[in-house]
């Protein structure tokens, strides 16, 4: 997620419409909200405003309203009041729970089609607490603080309103704090955004060392380092209860300000009325009609000055989830699309440096490889085999130079058309906690025919048969439930049966056994036949019979043959051969 502008560059407003767009629907719940806090405001004065006469007339000798109308004009103000504020609750929920199912897909959506700089800026843990909490806590709070913003104002322009009525003098002391209590929300509200930030950034980092010791369980467990753990735990957990209790003590002091103002004005309330009673300005029932008024405004003001901090954390959360839908970069492809390439893939001059790295992982790399051809890439670890069968399906861009498949740039191909001309099996393999079928097909309509075949030719059938429900089994997290050269030869079935022009293995088989690897090197070769395949591989039984190998030594082909002219050559290779060997 970058920010294109920070949200201290946005104004206040621009930053609520921005966040509000994505809560305007339904239209019909909106109104219903309306209403309820329309009804509702206007209700809460109609309490003092009965009071008055009660007091001015029932409590007199010369009683002229008939007691049967009390309870009928008590109870009736009281359910009509509640019954608002039901209706407005559910109408909340409404605008709330539809907005946020909407958000959510936005979001799921967006990470899907990222480009895959988000993945190494942002670990998991971060972006499933966006799509999972922030966006519902941020939604939640910020529409509860916006309609107690606007009910509570109203409510105040009704008791502003009713106090103007009763005694237009008094009401003046009441106006005149307004400004001061404005003054302080603004600071404490700017406060409260700068740590509800860090704050977020502390829950990820939390969230992120709880993720890591869990996916970790079994290293830290060996090398005793749950002491380790716990520290590093201890020091963000330490960070964030900092700044939660920096951001209570800024938030909590809201209210005692407040308060202070209210004592201030209710003070000279009382000695100005006690004043104009003398005078015979104003009866009894008057006085406590507008004392009641005044003080129930307290609760509203009370509300709104607290409400600051709420919209402050609820807006943090929400951008957070906006930034996601809006801000965050698409993997772009071009137009160009095949329904199945022949498999011919040229580099020249490739040059690739990872962002921030100090050396380039690959150099002025020429490679060719015709429709059907097999070949295979070897050299020492970190020599940038990887890097570069990542390049074919654009899972990492060229820095110089330039790919093609078919003699077509790999920009100018259109994403999901370009990835559909590979099958890959990479040196991690993950599976998802899902059915065999599922996790064979992939993405792809899942024919049970066409798995069982391509669990045949990947070696596996049989361990699939002996499963408790076969095809259908849930296969665990990771597919826990196999073994490490189960999960790759899984992994090979799904390749199979995606049944591309291009197949890419890397270190395919380094988890099997040599038995089952021969058994597999057998699939395999079925599985290359009229494909073009780039295998990176260790064994020799792999690569010997590949048409073209190519030895990559720091980024740079060192030497490129056949296996036998390699070993006729000597160097890089039998170094290979003879380490591979040992
Ligand atoms: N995401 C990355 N960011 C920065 N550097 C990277 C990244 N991925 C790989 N590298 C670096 O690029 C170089 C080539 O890595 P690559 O994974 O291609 O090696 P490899 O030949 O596949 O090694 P191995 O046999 O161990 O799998 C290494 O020096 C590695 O440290
Ligand atoms: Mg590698």
């Amino acid at each position: 997620m970058n920010d294109n502008s920070t949200p201290s560059e946005r104004t206040l407003r621009q930053r609520l419409l921005r966040v509000f767009a994505y809560f305007s629907q339904p239209l019909f719940a909106w109104i219903g909200l309306a209403v309820s806090v329309l009804v509702g405001a206007a209700m809460e004065p109609a309490i003092p405003a009965l009071l008055k006469p009660l007091l001015d007339q029932g409590f007199n000798s010369t009683n002229t309203i008939p007691i049967w109308l009390i309870p009928v004009a008590v109870v009736s103000l009281f359910m009509l009041r509640s019954l608002a504020s039901y209706l407005g609750d559910i109408a909340l929920a409404k605008i709330a729970q539809t907005s946020l199912q909407s958000l959510r897909t936005q979001m799921f959506a967006s990470i899907s089609v990222a480009d895959l700089r988000l993945f190494r800026k942002h670990p998991a843990t971060a972006l499933a607490n966006t799509v999972v909490y922030e966006a519902t806590n941020g939604a939640v709070l910020l529409l509860q603080s916006v309609t107690t913003v606007v009910k509570d104002s109203l409510t105040l322009v009704a008791f502003a309103g009713y106090l103007l009525y009763l005694n237009w003098q008094l009401s003046t002391i009441v106006v005149l704090v307004f400004p001061l209590v404005a003054i302080v929300m603004r600071a404490i509200s700017k406060r409260v955004y700068a740590l509800t930030k860090a704050s977020q950034q502390a829950v990820d980092q939390l969230a992120y060392v709880v993720e890591e010791s869990v996916l970790a369980h079994k290293e830290i467990r060996i090398q005793n380092a749950e002491q380790h753990q716990q520290e590093r735990f201890h020091v963000v957990n330490t960070g964030l209860r900092r700044l939660a209790m920096k951001s209570a003590i800024v938030g909590s002091a809201v209210a005692p300000v407040t308060n202070f103002f209210a004592s201030i004005a209710l003070s000279a309330v009382i000695s100005v009325a006690i004043m104009q009673s003398q005078a015979n300005h104003m009866s009894a029932g008057g006085f406590v009609a507008f004392v009641t008024a005044m003080l129930m405004m307290i609760a509203p003001i009370k509300h709104l000055s607290d409400v600051s901090s709420t919209i402050t954390r609820g807006m943090v959360a929400a951008e957070r989830a906006i930034d996601l839908v809006e801000n965050v970069d698409v993997e772009q492809g071009g137009n160009f699309q095949v329904a199945r390439a022949r498999g011919e893939v040229a580099l020249q001059q490739v040059r690739v440096r990872y962002p921030g790295a100090t050396e380039d992982a690959l150099h002025q790399i020429d490679l060719h490889i015709a429709p059907g051809q097999f070949i295979a890439l070897v050299g020492l670890s970190g020599s940038g085999k990887t890097t570069l069968a990542s390049l074919l399906p654009r899972f990492v861009e060229c820095s110089e130079g330039s790919v093609s498949l078919d003699g077509v740039p790999l920009p100018e191909w259109d994403l999901p058309c370009l990835r559909s001309q590979f099958a890959l099996v990479g040196q991690n393999v993950i599976m998802f906690n899902d059915t065999v079928l599922n996790n064979i097909a992939l993405g792809h309509t899942a024919d049970p025919e066409k798995a069982w075949r391509a669990l045949e030719a990947a070696n596996l059938a049989q361990r699939v048969r002996d499963l408790p429900q076969g095809l259908d089994t849930i296969v665990g997290h990771n597919a826990s439930l196999l073994s490490g050269g189960e999960r790759q030869r899984l992994a090979i079935a799904r390749a199979i049966y995606k049944d591309a022009p291009v197949l890419i293995l890397d270190e395919a088989t380094s988890a099997l056994d040599t038995d089952t690897d021969s058994l597999v090197q057998a699939s395999l070769r079925n599985a290359m036949a009229g494909r073009t395949t780039i295998a990176i591989a260790h064994r020799l039984t792999t690569i010997r019979d590949a048409d073209c190998i190519y030895v990559l030594g720091h980024g740079r082909i060192l030497q490129h043959g056949n296996h036998d002219a390699l070993m006729a050559q000597g160097g890089a290779y039998l170094d290979f051969i003879r380490l591979s060997q040992s």
